[in-house]
């Protein structure tokens, strides 16, 4: 089969510009730095090319896409992805994505690709969107979570893209890789988050600078009947309805199981809790407790002059209020404090993604 890829001389122009993805620690870095007891490694064509070669070998790699960073196996290596379960504290049956060079792959993992998912690949590969088709008989248990589908996607990031297509190259034909986050926890859109997360237990972490979207690729379920999204991503369900040529259903008790749907998750460890703006300063002034406590992730209201606790101002537009989230939750989540406090943002299309993703992190189960 005839596999469609960037000629070699536009992929290395693409990792040229990975900078411009935003301000990661390899806009700092020399080749390798060691942090914590993970090695991060600037996403160089060689450390790419000594990632493919790892990842071959059946060690886990993290790496940056568009969306978060993945922390990598491959896939056809039931130990190495064994091993991600262990790395992350995942639970065996929760599924992985496999991660494409190209979109000419899919009859390796799927055993049917509809129009519906032809049209879909088509339209928003490569970038931040996952379909779930039925599985290839080939496709490790262990990746579908015994499930009867495969959750698909071909990343954007040129660095993911080089890496995939150098194990292409090997023989390996697809990536599975979760979230680079430990289960539960927030995921990581830098490399420094990742060697937070991971210590030791990932033998590379490729650097290509803070995620452009920041947040999980919207997942559409097209295994069974209508499609279906199962999570909300940078590409909204408008812009999937218009190419499907009808609307998606929403999630339902017969979804299969997506842990980023479990009603806690991408939490912080602090406790959260979501205020609406005009209830936000009222609150501050009312506190009880010192106001060291408390950590504001603010977006239109402004820090009152006697505010002495921790304050972030969000971005107001929802892209650059997405690709910083996880990072300011992170930060607010180092502080101390009792509690992070997020202003609520507005509703509406656009924050449809980030709304999904506060609602978990502030959830609190029992
Ligand atoms: O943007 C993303 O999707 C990132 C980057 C690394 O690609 N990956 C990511 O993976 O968020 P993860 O494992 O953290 O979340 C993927 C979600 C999980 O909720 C998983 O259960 C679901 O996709 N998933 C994967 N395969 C599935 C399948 N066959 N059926 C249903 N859900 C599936
Ligand atoms: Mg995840």
């Amino acid at each position: 089969m005839e596999i469609a890829r960037a000629p070699r001389g536009q992929r290395r122009k693409d990792l040229n510009s990975t900078k411009s993805q935003g301000t990661g620690v390899g806009d700092a870095t020399g080749p390798v730095e060691k942090l914590g007891q993970s090695a991060v490694s600037a996403a160089t064509a060689e450390q790419i090319e000594r990632a493919a070669h790892l990842l071959h070998a059946g060690a886990l790699i993290a790496f940056p896409t568009e969306t978060v960073y993945g922390l990598g196996a491959d896939a056809r290596n039931a130990d190495a992805v064994r091993r991600i379960f262990a790395a992350k504290g995942r639970p065996a049956e929760h599924p992985v994505i496999v991660h494409l060079a190209s979109a000419d792959l899919m009859p390796r993992w799927a055993r049917s690709i509809g129009a519906g998912a032809e049209a879909l690949a088509q339209a928003f590969w490569p970038g931040p969107l996952t379909l779930i088709l039925p599985r290839a008989s080939t496709v490790l248990d262990v990746v579908t979570g015994g499930q009867d589908s495969v959750g698909l996607r071909v990343p954007g990031h040129p660095v993911a893209q080089t890496l995939l297509a150098r194990l292409l190259d090997l023989g390996g034909d697809g990536i599975a890789a979760p979230s680079a986050n430990r289960f539960g926890r927030i995921s990581a859109t830098n490399a420094r988050h990742v060697a937070d997360e991971f210590g030791d237990a990932v033998a590379m972490v490729l650097d290509g600078g803070s995620s452009r979207h920041g947040i999980e690729s919207t997942i559409v379920d097209l295994s069974s009947g209508e499609p279906a999204l199962l999570r909300p991503g940078a590409i909204t369900i408008e812009a999937l309805g218009r190419v499907l040529g009808s609307a998606l259903r929403l999630p339902s008790s017969q979804s299969p199981r997506a842990s980023g749907t479990l009603a806690s998750h991408y939490a912080p460890q602090t406790a959260a809790r979501l205020i609406a703006s005009h209830e936000l300063i009222h609150a501050l002034s009312t506190l009880t407790k010192p106001v060291a406590r408390i950590a504001v992730l603010a977006r239109s209201v402004a820090k009152p002059l006697e505010f002495s606790g921790s304050w972030i101002d969000a971005p107001r537009e929802s892209a650059a209020y997405a690709q910083e989230l996880y990072a300011n939750l992170r930060t607010l989540d180092t502080r101390g404090a009792d509690e992070i406090w997020i202003e609520t943002p507005p509703d509406g299309p656009d924050w449809v993604a980030v709304n999904d993703r506060l609602r978990r992190a502030t959830h609190r189960s029992l």
